[in-house]
């Protein structure tokens, strides 16, 4: 079995050189060392105790405009430059903050050494707007991506989407929030300015000059690609000076694989007032909340009564239920996200609103039809052929499934597998109806969704409608290496 992943690893490797022509930063992030023999090469462990805390980044806002895909290298650590691949030349890529109605307008031009394009995560873009895995940005061209964003208020987000490659661009450096902003949302007057703070959460493993090592090895590739570094807007060791008042954390997992368990470890509940598709109804109190691949959730959180000078920490806690291999690359171990350093100033005080936002709940009994995904990959001799939606592979040119304007379908997303599936689909969004796992559905699962969760041997129903474009989009599972591996579907929605 060794001698058959580190073969299938190799042509792995060798396919991808001959597609790409191979990236800088490639070349420096062990692509081939790490194949078949663990972490090759890979440095394990968080960075050293001697890095000074690090105060929080913001990406920069902008209102779209042309964007650059190129190599690049920041001072992801200081005093030491880290080989990325950055689109806007930050990392994370600038957040583009939008109006709902209004349009977005984004030219692309890629410096990179591979072919790229954008996919507007949980926007409905028209099918040519959407970064269809096929539909490319040669090395070299540019692109002008421009539609009318009629979402609602929420925390959207942007990445590249390319066949086969949507995992070493994303984790190269390249994604960044897409808010929308709408009437409903202003009416609310939630915390604002620095007291609403985007968090993209990612998890990285590095090389011995703390550059992002990206290697995954066939069983990496099975389960996902876990780091053991976590990084808050590409902020190691990540804190961030807090009020003593409201705040409205817009949480993003960007991680290729990894899920977290995010709470506090004072035990401090908060309020989760969105999700996906924006707000909830009402604000769910919690103390936890679970944050798979491509999700966000958005969460109020009070800290006016906090004493100044303390430190409350945003941590990911343990939990088992998926394969994993053990050890600190698997799924599942604690890990801290961000320290909250409370000062002595007084932030917004506004009470918590006791109703948010309308959402109209599509109704079981008028669903057309069920359909259903099943989510598995095989073991054995063809494992890196196995990644597999409804037992298929793949496949651009396959239209695997038919959806009609405007009528609401149950869609059933079966994990047959041992590991996690984060079920995302392209061009609307969904509410979930139930879980078959024990846990039953949590607070990320309420309001609309467009990624939902799924652990290994679970069922998940959700109801869902298209309603804007013809054309042909995607699903998959947003655990980026199976779905680069295969575990994608094209549907047309007619
Ligand atoms: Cu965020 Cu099709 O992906
Ligand atoms: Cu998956």
């Amino acid at each position: 079995m060794t001698r058959t992943v580190v073969r299938a690893c190799r042509r792995r490797f060798l396919s991808a050189v001959g597609q790409s022509g191979i990236a800088a930063w490639v070349g420096q992030a062990l692509p081939l060392a790490g194949c078949g023999r663990g972490d090759g090469g890979v440095v394990a462990g968080p960075s050293s105790p001697a890095d000074a805390t690090r105060s929080l980044r913001l990406p920069p806002t902008i209102g779209g405009g042309e964007l650059s895909a190129a190599p690049s290298r920041q001072e992801v650590w200081a005093g030491s430059a880290t080989a990325l691949w950055t689109l806007g030349a930050t990392y994370p890529s600038p957040t583009i903050r939008v109006r709902s109605g209004d349009f977005l307008s984004v030219r692309l031009q890629n410096r990179l050494p591979e072919a790229t394009n954008i996919h507007w995560h949980g926007l409905t873009a028209p099918p040519e707007m959407d970064g269809f895995p096929t539909d490319v940005v040669p090395p070299g061209g540019a692109r002008d991506y421009r539609f009318r964003v009629m979402e609602r208020a929420g925390t959207y987000w942007y990445h590249p989407h390319p066949d086969r490659r949507t995992g070493p661009q994303v984790y190269a450096g390249i994604a960044g929030f897409l808010i929308v902003e709408d009437e409903e949302e202003r009416r609310l007057a939630l915390p604002s300015g620095p007291f609403d703070v985007p968090l993209l959460i990612q998890d990285r493993r590095l090389t011995a000059d703390r550059s992002f090592a990206y290697g995954p090895t066939a069983m990496d590739v099975f389960t996902g690609y876990l780091g053991d570094t976590v990084l808050v807007n590409g902020t190691p060791e990540a804190s961030l000076a807090v009020a003593r008042g409201l705040y409205r954390l817009r949480l993003l997992n960007g991680s290729n694989a990894r899920v977290y368990r995010l709470a506090f470890t004072d035990g401090r509940r908060f309020h989760v007032i969105a999700t996906d598709g924006g707000l909830l109804d009402q604000p769910v109190e919690a103390g936890t909340v679970d944050l798979g691949p491509g999700e966000r959730v958005e969460l109020l959180v009070d800290f006016s009564l906090a004493a100044a000078g303390s430190t409350v920490v945003l941590k990911s806690l343990p939990f088992a239920g998926t394969g994993g291999m053990g050890g600190t690359g698997s799924q599942g171990i604690e890990l801290t996200v961000l320290r909250l350093e409370v000062t002595s100033s007084s932030g917004p005080a506004a009470p918590i609103p006791s109703s948010l936002g309308r959402i109209e709940r599509l109704d079981p009994s008028r669903a057309v039809r069920v359909k259903t995904f099943a989510f598995g990959m095989g073991m054995g001799p063809m494992m890196m052929g196995g990644f597999t939606i409804n037992g298929r592979p793949f496949d651009p040119l396959r239209i695997d499934a038919r959806v009609s304007l405007g009528e609401a379908e149950i869609w059933e997303i079966r994990n047959v597998s041992q590991e996690i599936h984060p079920f995302h689909v392209h061009a609307t969004q969904f509410q979930v109806l139930s879980r078959s796992g024990r846990a039953g559905l949590g607070p990320q699962d309420l309001g609309w969704k467009d990624t939902v969760l799924t652990w290994p041997g679970e069922t998940v129903r959700i109801i869902l409608r298209f309603e804007e474009y013809p054309g042909l989009y995607v699903l998959h599972c947003h655990n980026l290496e199976p779905e680069d591996a295969g575990m994608m579907s094209a549907f047309e929605v007619a």
